[in-house]
């Protein structure tokens, strides 16, 4: 069964030259930290490309340093611990799809690495998702236990609550963390995530167009010149 079908929302990359907003794409990272990152992976990004994106060199290192991974074992064989790096993925909260299961009632929080493009209606859907839990389901429906009523989720029964409320997140630039803020922020986050090379994709999009059609009426003109002496 499908769900409800999204709106279209106005989003920041939207039409043919335009770029994801990277100041939203940075809020968007503290909401995956601070809300999401307690239940969902992301297992296909690396540290090393939020640099430059939303995250100076030296912050991303930091962020990275506040996890541990492993690392070779030790002259006796032992297992040993390192701080993270800018090569590693950022890690996620279980250690395997059991234990992914067993905190969450039997559902599995699906990495949301590529979860933009792998769900029907991307950016709006996920918006939608987010800010669309109503108080009640409505009359009639009944759900099972542990299960919350979401109409643009298909079937509308979805293990995952209501997430995000205002005021969550603090946001370091100041700007208001409403629910549908911190939606769109962490929707643009993962839209990035599931299109890293959107922006840059775009960017040379718009010079070969660009250099095309110089190349385009540059060869009219040689025409002309060419055949001017013959017409
Ligand atoms: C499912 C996003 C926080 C637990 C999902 C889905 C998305 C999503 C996109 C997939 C829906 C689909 O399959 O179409 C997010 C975002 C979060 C967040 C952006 C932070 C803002 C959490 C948290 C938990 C959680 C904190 C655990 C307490 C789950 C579970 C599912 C799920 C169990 C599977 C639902 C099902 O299959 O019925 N989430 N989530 N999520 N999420 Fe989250």
């Amino acid at each position: 069964e499908h769900g409800l079908h999204s709106p279209e929302f106005d989003w920041p990359q939207n039409g043919p030259f335009e770029t994801f907003d990277h100041a939203s794409i940075r809020r968007g990272y503290q909401v995956y930290r601070e809300v999401c990152a307690a239940c969902h992976s992301l297992d296909r990004v690396a540290w090393r490309t939020l640099v430059g994106v939303s995250h100076t060199n030296s912050e991303v290192k930091e962020m990275a340093e506040e996890f541990e991974y492993d690392d070779e074992p030790d002259d006796n064989g032992n297992p040993k611990k390192r701080p993270g790096k800018l090569a590693d993925y950022i890690p996620g909260p279980y250690p395997n799809e059991q234990a992914a299961r067993a905190a969450n009632q039997g559902a599995l929080p699906p990495d949301l690495s590529l979860i933009v493009k792998a769900r029907h209606g991307g950016s709006d859907y996920i918006f939608s998702l987010l800010t669309g839990y109503p108080e009640d389901a409505p009359e009639g429906v009944t759900l099972p236990v542990g299960a919350n009523y979401n109409p643009y989720f298909p079937g509308g029964s979805i293990a995952m609550a209501r997430v995000l409320f205002d005021d969550l997140v603090e946001y370091e630039d100041g700007t208001p963390a409403t629910t549908s803020q911190m939606a769109k922020d962490v929707t643009q986050f993962l839209n990035w995530c599931s299109e890293p090379e959107h922006d840059e994709r775009k960017r040379q999009g718009l010079k070969a167009i660009i250099i095309l059609s110089s190349l385009y009426l540059l060869s009219v003109w040689v025409k002309k010149f060419k055949w001017a002496g013959i017409k």
